[in-house]
């Protein structure tokens, strides 16, 4: 995809990965359009941006996140990409956890990136892309965090899937999968508190990856045992 032009949905642009993916694909020429739970969050993450189209949504709302994907698809008059940064972690062993919390974990990290991917599926032509962040936990499940791995694994599972629906449409998917990065996001678990963790990699080269994976129509982004990103063109 040439990202110069593209017009990119970065859903969970108030994070610190989504927004420092949104500074990268802006840099390179895409119109982005931003959304985000939080109004004042959402506003303060398009003030850099002047004239970039926004839209709220609550991953625990399928129909948001629809709406969010029709809503920017009418401000750009079409959409080439969609980023799904968002998500949410809990620590604790499974029987800590429990229902009510593992149920949010998958509402959120994989039923709302899917409800954003099915909107957007029906809008994006031959050569657009989706992308959502998994994790390496959804290759390697860690103890501690048996909801938020089986979360991710499940997206990942859904990407792989659909990943082959989408490309006899000519719709490719991206599937971003670092290691521990430091962002914060494990100090901000809806339930229970981080283990010690080691020292996380730095986002802004997870997005620069991320806009360099787009623009290769590559399938899968992780981060080797240095922490450093690796595109692979295909996924296995
Ligand atoms: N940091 C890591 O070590 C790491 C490693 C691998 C994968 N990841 C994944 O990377 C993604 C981004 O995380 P981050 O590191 O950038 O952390 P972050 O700064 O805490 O970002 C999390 C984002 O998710 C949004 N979010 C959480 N719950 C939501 C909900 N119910 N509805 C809508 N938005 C919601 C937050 O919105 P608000 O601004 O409204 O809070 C925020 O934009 C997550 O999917 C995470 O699982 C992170």
């Amino acid at each position: 995809m040439e990202l110069s032009g593209a017009r990119v949905l970065v859903a969970g642009a108030t994070g610190v990965l989504g927004g420092a993916i949104t500074a990268e694909i802006v840099g390179r020429g895409a119109r982005a359009a931003l959304a985000g739970r939080d109004p004042s969050r959402l506003a303060a993450a398009a003030h850099a941006y002047p004239g970039v189209p926004t839209a709220r949504f609550d991953a625990y709302d399928p129909g948001s996140c629809a709406k969010a994907v029709e809503q920017v698809s009418a401000a750009l008059g079409g959409l080439d990409a969609v980023v799904v940064a968002f998500g949410t972690v809990a620590f604790g062993t499974a029987g800590e956890v429990g229902d009510e919390v593992a149920e949010h974990l998958m509402a959120v990290n994989h039923l709302a990136p899917a409800a954003f991917f099915r909107a957007a599926l029906d809008v994006l032509e031959p050569g657009s892309a989706i992308a959502a962040v998994t994790g390496v936990v959804a290759e390697r499940p860690q103890k501690g965090m048996a909801d938020y791995s089986a979360s991710k694994a499940a997206l990942r599972a859904w990407l792989d899937a659909v990943r082959r629906e989408a490309r006899t449409a000519g719709v490719g998917v991206l599937e971003i999968r670092p290691g521990h990065l430091h962002t914060g996001f494990a100090d901000r678990p809806v339930a229970g508190a981080a283990p010690p963790l080691p020292q996380g990699g730095d986002p802004r080269h997870v997005a620069t990856a991320v806009a360099d994976a787009l623009a290769a129509d590559a399938e899968l982004l992780r981060t080797d045992p240095a922490g450093m990103p690796v595109i692979e063109r295909r996924a296995r």
